[in-house]
């Protein structure tokens, strides 16, 4: 072979390792057919992790199937449709990932929805179904994939909570509650499974150009405003890190908000 041949087929063979570094781990991504939890399933299938997505938009999960299993073929990507205020879709969808897998390696609770209005006018649906889908389900989600993980002594759990988790909004009062009990739920279950060396990871991002931040977050310019290919860099580092090192919570900004 010659050198420039040898030199390529060693360059490539790098890549393939770099590129691959959640090769055979299930990562179960919540919310993933758009904004955040999209981006967080493109990112791991690039680095070849198995992905078991789910949302309630059919059309929307399917197409990031496709662009999942385009970036990474050895990959085994399946979705499942769920609407989370169900508990019932939650034990289809943690029956559908024991049934494909052995057990789930990375758990990303991101699915959550935004409501902003005064407390005064808050409307109780509203409240029970934020709960529900920001709260109820990544409780009971986690719940349901943790038996095996403990069995295993391995696997990490990831939230995505919010700035509004820690600081409280305006005009965002019931929101930021789901957000501060999703942060005291994760604490508490880090105190509950570290010694077996289970990780918990909360990520509390900014706003970000996704539906949910509305049309003006999306027309905002790059610097100013957090994009979901920011919330993926940072859920890959923390899942990447050596499994004696957990990153408990960061916090997420802009750098310079325009
Ligand atoms: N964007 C921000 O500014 C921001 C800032 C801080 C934190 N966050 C958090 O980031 C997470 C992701 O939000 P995003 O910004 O990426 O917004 P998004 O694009 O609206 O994504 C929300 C995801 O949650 C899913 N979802 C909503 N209700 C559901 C239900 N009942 N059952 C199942 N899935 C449901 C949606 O899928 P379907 O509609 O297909 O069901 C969608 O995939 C949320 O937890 C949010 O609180 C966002």
């Amino acid at each position: 072979m010659r050198a420039t041949s040898v030199a390529v087929a060693n360059y490539k063979a790098l890549v393939r390792n770099v590129a691959m570094r959640l090769s055979g781990k299930l990562c179960v991504i919540t919310g993933a057919s758009s904004g955040i939890g999209r981006a967080i399933a493109l990112r791991f299938a690039r680095e070849g992790a198995d992905l078991l997505l789910t949302a309630r938009r059919d059309d929307a999960l399917r197409a990031v199937v496709e662009q999942a299993q385009q970036l990474s073929e050895q990959s085994r990507v399946l979705s499942l449709c769920a609407d989370l205020r169900q508990p019932a879709a939650i034990e289809r969808l943690v029956e559908c990932a024991h049934q494909n897998w052995e057990a789930v390696d990375v758990l990303v609770n991101n699915a959550g929805i935004g409501y902003f209005t005064p407390t005064a006018e808050v409307e109780l649906e509203r409240i029970e179904e934020l709960w529900q889908v920001n709260v109820r389900a990544p409780i009971l989600l986690t719940k349901m994939v943790l038996p095996r993980m403990l069995q295993r002594r391995q696997g990490t759990l990831l939230f995505v909570a919010s700035l509004a988790g820690k600081y409280g909004v305006k005009g965002g009062s019931v929101y930021a509650a789901t957000k501060f009990a999703l942060r005291g739920f994760a604490d508490s279950l880090f105190q509950e499974v570290r010694s077996y060396g289970i990780r918990v990871v909360v990520l509390c991002p900014g706003s970000t150009a996704t539906a949910f931040s509305g049309p003006t977050a999306s027309g905002t310019s790059r610097s100013g405003i957090l994009q979901p290919d920011d919330i993926a860099e940072i859920a890959l580092a923390a899942v990447l890190l050596p499994v004696t090192a957990t990153v408990s919570e960061v916090e997420l900004r802009p750098t310079n908000p325009s």
